[in-house]
């Protein structure tokens, strides 16, 4: 890629890669309506070891929206570390892309090849952490309050990526993070500590009702995530009183709205009646998916020293 002497490589593993300032540079460029064409001539290249709706079309469509073509690969046509390891992955795709992103189950992976990638990775989803929809998140929470910093943002469920990377961003941006999860699927002293680290004013409760209780959002997410899916029927009898219905809501009070990364397994962590409700912003935080991540997108290219043409290629001939 040409890029500027002052480029600085950046990766993005987990949300607090960035600084407050550099998030909220992200969602102001997630609402450019026409943005520079970036990535034009330049690939980005996507690996994914779990399914995914969202995050891929997203991605892709961003990708596109910048100027760029997008090659998405499953893990059976890449087998990372099984066919070939994470770091010849990494110094792979760093000469045919300008970004490389990748979903994965054990977040050593991200943290390999970014080691040894000449261009930025991105965190599409591991087991520890899902900054890219956090993005999304704060970005519906900034459109529907018009500001972020003193929200009260509530998570009641399953303790997991999507919780960790929100409550992380929630600091990050001056907003409260209360989660409220069953005995048995809660946060250990280490990951709270690490969702504080950033500043986050962060409470653990366990009673959901009283979790809810003034905030400004109430968030959700699958009971089992992906590759945990065998523990669903024991699961089911451990979150039932943690499913959000309208009396959860109610509790929270009729401000609040509800948000979930999708996709939802209807009728266990949430009801139709909140899903589909006056109060859920379910479409909108998932189509920001999209703008949140040309945002990023931009950013990094922005990192790269590309404000608005992606240059020509390097001498070698790549990109
Ligand atoms: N929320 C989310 O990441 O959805 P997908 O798994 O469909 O990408
Ligand atoms: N926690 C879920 C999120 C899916 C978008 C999972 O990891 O499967």
């Amino acid at each position: 890629m040409g890029e500027s002497p002052t480029a600085t490589l950046r990766h993005v593993l987990e949300v607090d890669d960035l600084e407050s300032g550099e998030l909220a540079r992200i969602l102001d460029l997630s609402e450019l309506l026409d943005p520079p064409q970036v990535l034009a001539g330049h690939g980005g290249v996507l690996l994914f070891e779990k399914p995914s709706a969202r995050t891929r079309t997203s991605m892709e469509m961003a990708i596109d929206q910048l100027g760029g073509h997008p090659v998405s690969l499953s893990s059976a046509e890449v087998g990372i570390d099984t066919r070939e390891s994470a770091e010849d992955l990494g110094r792979l795709l760093s000469g045919y892309g300008s970004v490389i992103g990748a979903r994965v189950f054990e977040h050593h992976k991200l943290e390999r090849m970014a080691a040894v990638a000449t261009v930025p990775v991105v965190n599409l989803l591991s087991d520890d952490a899902h900054p890219v929809q956090t993005l999304a998140d704060l970005l519906t929470l900034r459109q529907c309050f018009g500001h972020l910093e003193g929200l009260t943002v509530t998570y009641v469920g399953d303790a997991n990526n999507v919780a960790r990377s929100l409550g992380i961003g929630c600091g990050l941006v001056g907003a409260a993070f209360r989660i409220s999860s069953p005995p048995g699927y809660r946060f250990d002293d280490v990951s709270v500590d690490r969702i504080g680290s950033v500043g986050t004013e962060v409470s653990v409760l366990d009673d959901p009702s009283e979790a809810v209780a003034g905030a400004d959002a109430v968030y959700t997410d699958a009971w089992y995530s992906m590759g945990q899916e065998e523990e669903q029927r024991i699961r089911r009898d451990a979150f039932a009183p943690w499913r959000v219905d309208d009396a959860l809501m109610d509790a929270a009070g009729p401000d609040a709205v509800f948000l979930h990364c999708l996709p939802a397994h209807r009728g266990d962590e949430a009801t139709d009646s909140v899903l589909d409700g006056p109060r859920s912003r379910i479409w909108p935080q998932a189509h920001n998916r999209m703008h949140s991540a040309r945002g990023l997108l931009l950013w990094l290219a922005e990192q790269r020293g590309l404000p608005g043409d992606a240059g020509p290629a390097d001498a070698d001939g790549t990109t």
